[in-house]
């Protein structure tokens, strides 16, 4: 049977190699067979202010970026959250049945808001929304990194408390799908730290458009550790691990081989192979989003992507309307 799958990417700037091993990836392996639907996730970018202009940029890169990995707008639907009015209202319902304790004990959350009594509401609600996302088309799939599996725990929670209250056919309680390598690639700087759009220091990460003279300069000053064995141990080796998982998926090689092949070669041979594997990889998709996000196609993408969403998510709007008895249309 085929399954409903969705997910979203923030219209953040910086999309980055995490992103790409541990959400992207899945997404362009899991059109063939499934009913896809991937979100541009506008909404979740304004929990913190952002210039309008930039979104707006910020939001056609994405598009483009999902097309030149490998996304087909005739296989999956492609659009951008807030064309959806559906979002936001399944949210709203969705808030009415959420706790204030659960959401503020999202670890994202409590890192972002600091305990500030000046947090914006909507950094609060975010989970919410997104759990809206997902239950606003049925979907049975979810993939994302690991760093979402706290969100997913509430969406399905949510579902179920939703279906105790209302009925069972009001919402699919979906599942989260994560990679067992890529789910979570670290900072180059940093390994403790999990690789992210916002970190100050460029040199944290590799976004997929960064040239070959930046990816480079980051796998070169990437933090190590004074060994020199090239051995996958996340604990005592955070770093030369990361180094090895992002490897491992860029070449397709299991990491136990890359640690045969480097058996006794030190960190520069092996970091220079890396340089070569990852702007091989990436060399490619840096030229499709350059045709793609010209091409002035990309509008009518988005356009048709959004109406095919709508009609989706209306069925179940419908329904979900119906069983709290909201609404007279
Ligand atoms: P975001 O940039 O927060 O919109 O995340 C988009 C997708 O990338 C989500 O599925 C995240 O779980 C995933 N992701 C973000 N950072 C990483 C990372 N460092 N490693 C693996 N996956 C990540
Ligand atoms: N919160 C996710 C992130 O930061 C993005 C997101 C929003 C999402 N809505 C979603 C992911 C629905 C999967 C499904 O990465």
């Amino acid at each position: 049977m085929t399954k409903r799958v969705f997910s979203g990417v923030q219209p953040t700037g910086n999309i980055h190699i995490g992103n790409y091993l541990g959400a992207l990836k899945q997404f362009v392996q899991l059109q063939d067979d499934n009913d896809c639907i991937y979100c541009i996730v506008d909404l979740h970018a304004i929990t913190v202010p952002k210039d309008p202009k930039i979104l707006r940029e910020n939001i056609l890169d994405v598009a483009a970026l999902y097309l030149a990995v490998g996304l087909d707008p005739e296989k999956s639907i492609i659009f951008v959250q807030s064309d959806v009015s559906g979002h936001a209202e399944l949210a709203w319902i969705l808030m009415c049945n959420a706790y204030t304790g659960e959401l503020s004990r999202m670890t994202q959350f409590k890192d972002k808001s600091r305990n500030s009594e000046s947090a914006p509401t909507g950094l609060f609600a975010y989970p919410v929304l997104m759990a809206a996302d997902i239950l606003l088309y049925d979907s049975d799939v979810v993939p994302v990194g690991n760093d979402q599996k706290q969100h997913i725990e509430l969406t399905r929670d949510l579902a179920i408390r939703v279906n105790n209250k209302y009925g069972d056919d009001t919402f699919v309680v979906p599942e989260g799908r994560f990679l067992k390598e890529g789910a979570r690639i670290m900072a180059l700087d940093d390994p403790t730290a999990k690789m992210s759009k916002s970190a100050e220091n460029p040199l944290s990460r590799i976004s997929l458009l960064d040239d070959d003279a930046k990816i480079k300069k980051a796998i070169m000053k990437s933090t190590t550790d004074s060994d020199g064995l090239i051995r996958f141990d996340l604990e005592n080796k955070p770093g030369v691990s990361n180094l090895l998982t992002i490897y491992s998926v860029f070449s397709g090689t299991p990491i136990a081989d890359l640690e045969k092949q480097y058996e006794g070669i030190g960190y520069g041979t092996f970091k220079n192979d890396l340089v070569e594997v990852t702007s091989g990889a990436l060399a490619p998709i840096r030229k499709r989003f350059e045709e793609i996000r010209l091409s002035g196609e990309l509008i009518d993408t988005l356009k048709d992507g959004a109406e095919r969403a709508n009609e989706a998510a209306e069925i179940v709007m419908r329904r979900v309307r119906n069983k709290f008895g909201l609404g007279v249309r």
